[in-house]
């Protein structure tokens, strides 16, 4: 009988609706850029805890919404919450972890402190941290298992233990919603399971809320809570079930799709043609650079399963 008296002592009712606001919230958005509309009025809610993976072709608008939750984007029409909250630049509350992540591969610098920049908000300089920062870096490192890499430098890691690190760096400050921008690109399948496992994992552990935009569904589907979907200015949210359909699917690619499920793996199909595949194989250097924000927007190029690009000034991903 206590335990209830003590329960009901407490403000429920304002904790309760801070809980049960959505992790984020589009309400009729639609998002414009270079006068080009690349989403339209869109309506959704992402619940706390919910790990959602971001699906769409190049160009889909993926990479642009999760820059519009960091209102780096501006919001032509509509409105984003956050937990309840207006977007605004430098939110505590988000990590993020860009889709174009430049020529880390030939950083010197040891893991530990490339995580420790980030903390300081120095990224590129040196680390200087605090006790509690360093605190904070021992404790996103040990959630990724990464204490041990972590005294090593970037140059002598792999593609998917560089990815932990990155994954690191965007726990510090214990967001509540990450905004993971394609962490599977270049990386082989192997390591690809094992960076979506490990989401998966501190997604769990920590109870955030995540989002994972991926070329390829099936590495994601046992993870998954629900998938977004976006194409041709639409966007569809649900289960793997409920949108991975022939109806839905040829509405955001605007020709007829068909959705082939092979071993428990899915194929998205238009004509003969694997569209996910298909799309990504292509790659194109999108979009012009001049909107001056703070991070820069690229599209990822493809090539072997571990890049280490240095040539043609060009960025690559880890
Ligand atoms: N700064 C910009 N100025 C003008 N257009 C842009 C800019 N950035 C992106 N775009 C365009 O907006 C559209 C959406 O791009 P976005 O990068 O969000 O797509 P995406 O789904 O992330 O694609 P990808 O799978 O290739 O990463 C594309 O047509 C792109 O060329
Ligand atoms: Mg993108």
């Amino acid at each position: 009988m206590n335990e209830d008296s003590e329960r009901n002592a407490l403000p429920t009712a304002a904790f309760a609706s801070a809980s049960s606001r959505p992790a984020l919230e589009l309400e009729h958005v639609s998002l414009e850029l270079a006068g080009r509309t690349i989403l339209s009025d869109v309506s959704l809610a992402i619940g706390q805890g919910e790990f959602v993976g971001v699906l769409g072709p190049n160009g889909a608008g993926k990479t642009t919404l999760m820059r519009a939750v960091l209102g780096l984007v501006p919001v032509a029409h509509g409105a984003i919450r956050i937990g309840g909250q207006a977007v605004a630049r430098g939110n505590a509350a988000i990590g993020y972890m860009p889709q174009t992540r430049s020529a880390l591969a030939s950083r010197r610098v040891l893991g530990r402190d490339f995580v420790a920049m980030a903390a300081d908000g120095h990224r590129w300089g040196l680390p200087i941290a605090d006790s509690a920062t360093r605190a904070d870096v021992e404790r996103v490192l040990e959630l990724v298992g990464a204490g041990t890499l972590a005294a090593r430098p970037l140059t002598e890691l792999s593609g998917g233990e560089r990815q932990r690190l990155l994954l690191a760096q965007c726990l510090l400050g214990r967001p509540r919603l990450l905004l993971l921008d394609e962490p599977l690109i270049s990386l082989d399948p192997h390591h690809q399971r094992s960076v979506v496992e490990l989401v998966r994992r501190v997604q769990r552990e920590l109870g955030i809320t995540v989002l994972f935009s991926a070329h390829e569904l099936n590495p994601l589907l046992n993870a998954i809570d629900r998938v977004l979907y976006l194409g041709r200015g639409s966007a569809a949210l649900g289960t793997v079930d409920e949108v991975i359909t022939r109806p839905v699917l040829s509405r955001l690619y605007g020709s007829p799709i068909d959705v082939m499920r092979v071993n428990g793996r899915i194929f998205v199909m238009s004509g003969d043609v694997e569209v996910e595949k298909h799309d990504h194989e292509h790659e194109h250097d999108g979009g012009g650079s001049s909107h001056g924000h703070a991070h820069d927007h690229g599209h990822g190029h493809r090539h072997g399963p571990h890049g280490h690009g240095t040539s043609h000034g060009q960025t690559h991903d880890v």
